[in-house]
């Protein structure tokens, strides 16, 4: 039996049970309550309220700047989308980092007022006082290892991740990490997947990969590249399964036209 069908409502449970029966995991970006409704129906398992959103609705160049009170607003639309998929709301920039009080607050307020199934955090033993803390207060946490896109100004460049030993082995080390916190799954970006398979062979909880192969439990895109609407964006590790850019565009022109030579509306379109 498909999980769309065997589960009717993801939980983290079923992820971890997804895992261990060889069933891969859907995961998918969503920002908005039409997307969302979409990705739900289509059976994504798994929605990312990802803070990507910084990029892809607010047209920022990286995911630093949006705020708790944003990423609120769009985990807030997406929940009253869904019927089946678990919800997991990034924690943006600056609202985890500086103190395990202040990560506990904000992931306190994702899930009062967004109604959010669980955080997603990027880091490892760095941040360790802050996953205990959210946990401990009886909040899921997904963890995120390898690319880290908060960290863009550390890194420098978004290429891969993890290729020298020594990065690779601190990777493998924190992912045994977060499993031991309680993480309940594991995104792992843009690192070779020979590395990704490697830790997705020695923790029990799900890896979930974007960039990271096929060796792994589960995948993760970002919605609006893998639709081909954001046309400029083009990685290897993205499959577009659709050119929404130009399929757009030359719907929205041919409007234009219509309005302009009046072909729109016609008697049929007025009351
Ligand atoms: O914010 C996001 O969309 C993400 C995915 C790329 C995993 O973190």
């Amino acid at each position: 039996m498909s999980a769309s069908k065997k589960y009717k409502r993801v939980t983290v449970k079923s992820l971890i049970e997804m895992k261990s029966l060889g069933e891969k995991i859907s995961m998918l970006t969503a920002y908005d309550y039409t997307m969302a409704k979409i990705v739900d129906g289509a059976g994504v398992d798994v929605i990312l309220v990802g803070d990507s959103a910084s990029n892809v609705m607010a047209g920022h160049e990286t995911t630093l700047p949006i705020t708790l009170d944003q990423m609120i607003y769009h985990a807030s639309s997406v929940v009253r989308a869904i019927d089946r998929a678990l919800v997991v709301v990034d924690l943006p920039f600056g609202t985890y980092q500086s103190d395990s009080k202040e990560a506990l607050r904000s992931a306190i307020r994702i899930m009062k007022e967004s109604g959010g199934h669980a955080v997603k955090l990027e880091g490892g033993k760095e941040i360790k006082d802050s996953i205990k803390k959210i946990l401990n207060a009886g909040i899921p946490v997904m963890g995120h290892l390898g690319l880290t896109p908060q960290s863009i100004y550390k890194f420098g460049t978004y290429t891969v991740r993890a290729k020298e030993e020594q990065e690779a082995l601190q990777l493998i080390e924190d992912a045994k990490l977060l499993e031991r916190l309680g993480c309940f799954a594991l995104v792992l970006e843009k690192i070779p997947a020979s590395l990704a398979k490697k830790v997705a062979e020695s923790i029990r909880i799900p890896v979930i990969g974007i960039g990271a192969g096929g060796d792994v439990d589960g995948q993760v895109l970002v919605l609006h590249d893998m639709i081909g609407m954001t046309h400029e964006f083009h990685p290897r590790f993205l499959r577009r399964y659709m050119s929404l850019y130009e399929e757009m565009t030359t719907a929205i022109s041919e409007y234009v036209s219509d309005v302009k030579t009046s072909e729109f509306p016609n008697k049929n379109e007025q009351y």
